[in-house]
């Protein structure tokens, strides 16, 4: 007799669908799994056996093969588990239930606890696109599986309970969906912290509006980190779209927190300047996403930004041109999103102290040159706001005045967020920042005077196309914030003024 259970499996972003079939005969006892499985797939044969043992029922002697269907698909991990086991009992015949419509996934112990796995929400996704009526998931990871409607996601602890529930006896109740409108978002850090930096203030405000990237610069101790970290603050809430599309992100890489199963508030991703490259972009034999796509809809902060290694930063070029990663791999690309807002964060120096008011510079000029290089032009290219994060004053630092809370600059970004969601209508375009080449003409508009501006400015500052193109979106976002719909001489002036620091630090090499 052939046992049919369904299940579900992973490769990159996308869920797919498995069949599990065992099949066994009256000879002397084997136990194999084929149909492409990895040696920790293969491994699911002891922790079977044991777990049905330790769950109080006879690990009949026969010889059982298990086929993981399509049998041309890489298995990995130990997902299949569960149903494995399933099929088994099915197969020796302590399960007669009919259970066509259900699809199973899960670790087991060897005393048949069911343990967490990754990527239970985009396969819940798909298990609902398949027509599966109930998902039978680890207890564990069943709130991840909550967030889609119309499918049963039946949380199980162990086989004991599970094999009660599919026996009638004492039946699981499936998790309760999670409404969207219960979901809210809270940051822990606010801008009202921050005091003085109005000009840095204003570049974050700009670039949350338009989705631009920053760089800062300054001095030690001047608030780069304690601004980066704010920014997701004044960032739109994040849309119920959005929400599970990072949330698969988060899934599959293991790391949604139990208690609360979505990405419910904007990433901000900050790794450290030792990170590899694949640790950045994604990486393994079956790629896991890396930082850069777990900041997907969110922040990527780069803090000490010279300190990474050149390979580190130069691979991100691509990925934050298009959004998107593709790992290649012999029989398979992966394509993970990032669509990300790129702040970066430096001294100017190696002693930190390179056009300091108060205190000297102990770098020698070659030092600060070599320094500054290890920044390439293609990088900077791509910051679109550079901005000097200069000390504080004694008399700000001190003053018992609370600044703007992010609460009331979030109120304007969401406004000017507004406007550009009226002008992008059905192009696909998010944000100021993501205009396609093909329309940026079309929507960014300018007067007489703002062409002559920007035209001198192309050739005293050297500009290349892409800084051309950048400048302008910026541009164009200063106007929304003006309430203009045409860029006028000010906006690409303020502009321009974000790209005047690689003329004072890198002497205009972008
Ligand atoms: N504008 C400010 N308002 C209030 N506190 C500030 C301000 N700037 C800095 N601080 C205080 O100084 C601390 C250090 O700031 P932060 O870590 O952001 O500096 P940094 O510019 O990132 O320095 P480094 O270059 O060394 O990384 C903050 O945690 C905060 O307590
Ligand atoms: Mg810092």
């Amino acid at each position: 007799m052939v046992v049919n259970v369904e299940s579900m499996g992973l490769l990159g972003m996308e869920a797919f669908p498995v069949k599990v079939e065992t099949d066994g005969e009256n000879c002397l006892p084997s136990f194999d799994i084929v149909g492409l499985p990895d040696a920790s797939v293969k491994e699911s044969k002891d922790r079977v056996r044991s777990a049905i043992r330790n769950s109080g029922f006879d690990f009949v002697s026969c010889g059982i093969i298990v086929n993981l269907a399509p049998a041309d698909v890489k298995k990995v991990g130990s997902v299949y588990d569960l149903p494995i086991l399933v099929s088994i009992m099915c197969l020796f015949g302590y399960l007669k239930c009919d259970i066509s419509d259900s699809a199973f996934i899960g670790e087991l112990s060897l005393s048949g606890e069911i343990r967490h796995v990754n990527g239970v929400l985009p396969m819940a996704i798909e298990a609902k696109k398949r027509g599966i009526k109930n998902f039978y998931v680890p207890a564990i990871n069943s709130r991840e599986g909550a967030a889609v409607s119309g499918i049963n996601i039946i949380p199980v602890r162990n086989v004991r309970e599970l094999v009660d529930h599919l026996r009638g006896k004492r039946i699981i109740a499936p998790q309760p969906h999670i409404l969207q409108e219960k979901i809210q978002q809270k940051y822990n850090f606010d801008f009202s912290d921050v005091k003085g930096q109005f000009e840095a203030k204003r570049a974050l405000e700009i670039a949350a509006c338009g989705g631009h990237n920053v760089l800062l610069i300054g001095s030690p101790g001047t608030g780069k980190s304690m601004l980066a970290k704010r920014l997701p603050s004044i960032l739109p809430d994040m849309t119920f779209d959005e929400i599970i599309e990072t949330s698969k992100i988060h899934s599959i890489a293991g790391i949604l927190p139990d208690e609360n199963s979505l990405v419910t508030e904007r990433p901000f991703r900050s790794p450290h300047h030792t990170i590899s490259p694949a640790g950045l972009t994604g990486g393994g034999t079956i790629p896991h996403p890396g930082e850069i796509s777990l900041a997907h809809n969110g922040v990527l902060f780069l803090d000490e930004f010279p300190e990474f290694s050149r390979n580190t930063m130069e691979i991100l070029r691509q990925p934050i041109e298009d959004g998107a990663v593709t790992i290649s791999r012999v029989n398979a690309s992966f394509t993970y999103p990032c669509s990300i807002m790129l702040i970066c964060a430096m001294n100017p120096c190696p002693c930190g102290y390179f056009g300091h008011p108060r205190r000297a510079c102990t770098c020698s000029q070659k030092a600060v040159s070599q320094y500054l290089s290890r920044i390439s032009g293609p990088l900077l290219d791509r910051l679109d706001i550079h901005v000097e994060v200069p000390p504080v004053e004694f008399e700000e630092l001190s003053s018992e005045e609370k600044a703007e809370s992010s609460n009331e600059i979030k109120s304007r970004v969401d406004r000017i967020r507004a406007v550009q969601n009226e002008r992008f209508k059905g192009t696909g375009i998010t944000c100021n920042a993501r205009i396609t080449p093909m329309l940026l003409n079309d929507m960014c508009p300018m007067d007489d005077s703002a062409k002559q501006t920007i035209r001198d400015s192309f050739e005293k500052l050297g500009l290349s196309a892409r800084a051309y193109d950048r400048l302008l979106k910026v541009a164009r976002t200063i106007a929304d914030m003006d309430g203009s719909e045409v860029i006028k001489k000010v906006h690409i002036f303020e502009a321009i003024q974000y790209r005047t620091l690689d003329r004072k630090y890198w002497g205009g090499r972008s």
